[in-house]
């Protein structure tokens, strides 16, 4: 270069545009198991809240070019071949439902989502029974099953599931004892004869990117998408998303070992400190005779029946239960699902792009 040209000065921390096509080109082939899975374009699925996902949302998830899941939990047949209907009527691109497998109507709601045509039946609660597996695949769906170790993994894999999801304990919802960071080390490495979508404590493309490079074919995510624009949930509820860090969102607490409490993380607030005295009081009264055991666990039990609902479609954030994860800190602004994903995918980019060349 001759001495009076000034030389080119790269700014710092741009990344230029070839850098970026071959990144998300190497994304797109990190994913790509998971994206032919599913039948979209990004390995982002939309985990299944009940009361949340429901058309508007799962359809915005779909048309985003993520995998929209419809939550069945509360529905019975009619309303959920009604649900599958309407969301079809917004996206003509695949999504899932997922279904409980201790729902007394398992059978038939199975039926609605084959006859409707759903390609993808995601089957939360426990490892379901043979019968279940068979008839989700003989009817022409493909079967995905959450697997909370590398045990029930295998298991899963040779009872026909054809995905698994793993779902660590930083998600919102019900949750197991173990972290996605752990869990991941379990499971990844070892089972490769389906895809494995990784779930929880997901709010930025940098972490999604680093578990595809463990070996994760996409990852599935709740809460940052409960809090989205076209998520139905009242402004309220968003709003709690919003203002939350990580620390607010805790797993439910169990005060007695004889009476178990299934954990369940969400923002504390005065139902959670309630449910606590609720508790206190249920065991007193158990230890007084007052109570048999039963009706003790059956009172701790039902403590929370509808809390979910009132929080979500009434905005009662003080007393019901707002169900959200950890990456409840990374909800920043009430935003439309296109650009949460389109975010989510430029910070992989960046990342990949922003390497040094080996
Ligand atoms: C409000 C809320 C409700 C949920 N309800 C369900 C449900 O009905 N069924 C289910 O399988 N998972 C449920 N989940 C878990 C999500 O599907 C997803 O796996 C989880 O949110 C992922 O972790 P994240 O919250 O950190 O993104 C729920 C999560 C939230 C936040």
């Amino acid at each position: 270069m001759s001495p009076d040209v000034p030389a080119q000065r790269a700014i710092p921390g741009a990344i230029d545009s070839t850098a970026r096509a071959v990144a998300r080109a190497r994304l797109e082939s990190l994913w790509a198991r998971g994206t032919r899975f599913l039948g979209c374009e990004v390995g982002i699925l939309g985990g299944a809240m009940t009361w949340v996902s429901e058309r508007h949302l799962v359809a915005a998830i779909s048309n985003a070019g993520g995998f929209g899941v419809i939550a069945c939990g509360a529905m019975n047949p009619d309303q959920l071949a009604a649900e599958i209907a309407a969301t079809q009527a917004l996206t003509s691109r695949p999504f899932g439902v997922n279904l409980i497998t201790m729902h007394p109507e398992l059978a038939s709601l199975i039926r609605v989502c084959l006859d409707a045509g759903v390609t993808h039946v995601v089957l939360a609660g426990g490892v379901p029974h043979v019968r279940t597996a068979s008839m989700v695949k003989e009817g022409g769906a493909k079967l995905i099953c959450f697997a909370p170790a590398l045990v029930f993994a295998r298991r899963l894999v040779k009872a026909g599931a054809d995905a698994l999801v793993i779902e660590g304990s930083e998600a919102g919802g019900h949750i197991g004892p173990v972290s996605l960071t752990v869990l991941a080390q379990e499971i990844l490495p070892h089972i490769r004869e389906v895809p494995v979508f990784v779930a929880g404590g997901l709010g930025r493309g940098e972490a999604i990117l680093a578990f595809l490079e463990m070996g994760a074919a996409g990852a599935q995510l709740g809460t940052r998408f409960a809090a989205s624009e076209e998520s139905i949930a009242h402004p309220r509820f968003k709003e709690a998303f919003v203002r939350a860090s990580a620390r607010d969102a805790v797993p439910s607490i169990q005060l007695d070992d004889r009476f178990p409490v299934i954990p369940v993380r969400g923002l504390a607030n005065a139902g959670t400190h309630r449910f606590l005295e609720h508790q206190r009081e249920t065991l007193a009264r158990f230890q007084s005779g007052a109570l048999s055991r039963l009706d003790a666990q059956l009172a701790i039990e039902h403590f929370w029946a509808g809390a979910l609902k009132r929080a979500v479609l009434e905005g009662d954030v003080e007393q019901g239960s707002v169900m959200a994860g950890q990456s409840v800190g990374m909800v920043t602004a009430i935003q439309p699902i296109a650009a949460v994903i389109a975010e989510l995918v430029s910070q992989a980019v960046d990342a990949l792009a922003a390497r040094p060349e080996a």
